[in-house]
């Protein structure tokens, strides 16, 4: 079966992209799927987390791929990472350069990751791609290649759905050359439930997304440490409340893809 294909997107930074990426990748990988992580980010931090080498000592990267040819896809792949079962295209500082070429150069720049994933289909269960904090090129790379969208939400912060209508507004464009994205729904991450502030974000994600995930994500230091260590959660501790919420969104991204 094709792979299914994941973009994690949201414009405004540090909302956990990132960390969903990387934590729904070992989740995944831990259930035996088969994962490659796509790492469209300039900052490069899912590479950082997941990958065995620098990102600046890799010659094929995300960047070199999206202006180069398709037979640059053997180098750009990377099979050995810090997790067991996941695979990773790295990201680079490049990846800014590459964008500003690609519009100028490419005869359909918001395309060029779709015809470059073409070949990666059938060798994979999940394709999950981090996108940077921007609704530029490099997103619509992302969710032109996509089937499905994850918009991660900081749910501690009343600041958490700050722009979220350019997001979903921006979707609706890149349907027109992508017509089979469908919207898997906001994850709130950093969420407590006890907390006014998390439940006034999850109506309100409910209203102006229209689709929430059921799983959502804690506020939990282990996902610093996770990255520092470059482990996935189940490593650190894999009885803790923020490992089993990963946990929990693998399968429920399975049951719904
Ligand atoms: N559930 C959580 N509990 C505690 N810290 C978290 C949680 N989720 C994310 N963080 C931390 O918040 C910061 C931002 O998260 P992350 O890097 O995943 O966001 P991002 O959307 O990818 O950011 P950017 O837009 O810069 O790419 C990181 O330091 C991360 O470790
Ligand atoms: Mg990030």
């Amino acid at each position: 079966m094709s792979a299914k294909i994941i973009a994690v997107a949201n414009h405004k930074g540090g909302c956990g992209k990132t960390t969903t990426v990387v934590h729904l990748a070992s989740e995944l990988a831990a259930m035996s799927h088969r994962v490659l992580v796509i790492d469209l980010d300039p900052q490069a931090n899912a590479s950082l987390h997941i990958g065995i080498q620098h990102p600046s000592e890799i010659s094929v990267t995300t960047a070199e791929l999206l202006l180069g040819d398709i037979t640059l896809l053997t180098e750009a792949l990377q099979e050995e990472t810090q997790i067991e079962n996941v695979s990773l295209i790295y990201g680079s500082l490049s990846l800014g350069k590459a964008e500003d070429q690609l519009k100028e150069e490419a005869p359909r720049p918001s395309e060029e990751l779709t015809i470059k994933l073409e070949l990666l289909k059938d060798l994979y269960d999940f394709i999950l791609i981090d996108c940077p904090p921007s609704l530029k090129l490099l997103t619509s790379n992302a969710l032109a290649s996509a089937t499905h969208v994850i918009i991660p939400i900081e749910s501690g912060s009343q600041y958490g759905l700050y722009g979220v209508t350019d997001l979903l507004n921006h979707l609706e464009k890149i349907k027109r050359i992508n017509p089979q994205l469908k919207l898997l729904g906001a994850l709130l991450l950093r969420h407590d439930e006890r907390q006014n502030v998390c439940k006034l974000i999850r109506d309100e994600a409910i209203q102006q997304v229209g689709k929430i995930l059921d799983t959502t994500i804690p506020q939990s230091t282990k996902v610093n440490q996770a990255a520092i260590l470059q482990q996935p959660l189940y490593k650190l501790d894999k009885n803790s409340k923020v490992r089993k919420a990963f946990e929990k969104l693998a399968l429920e991204v399975i049951a719904k893809t």
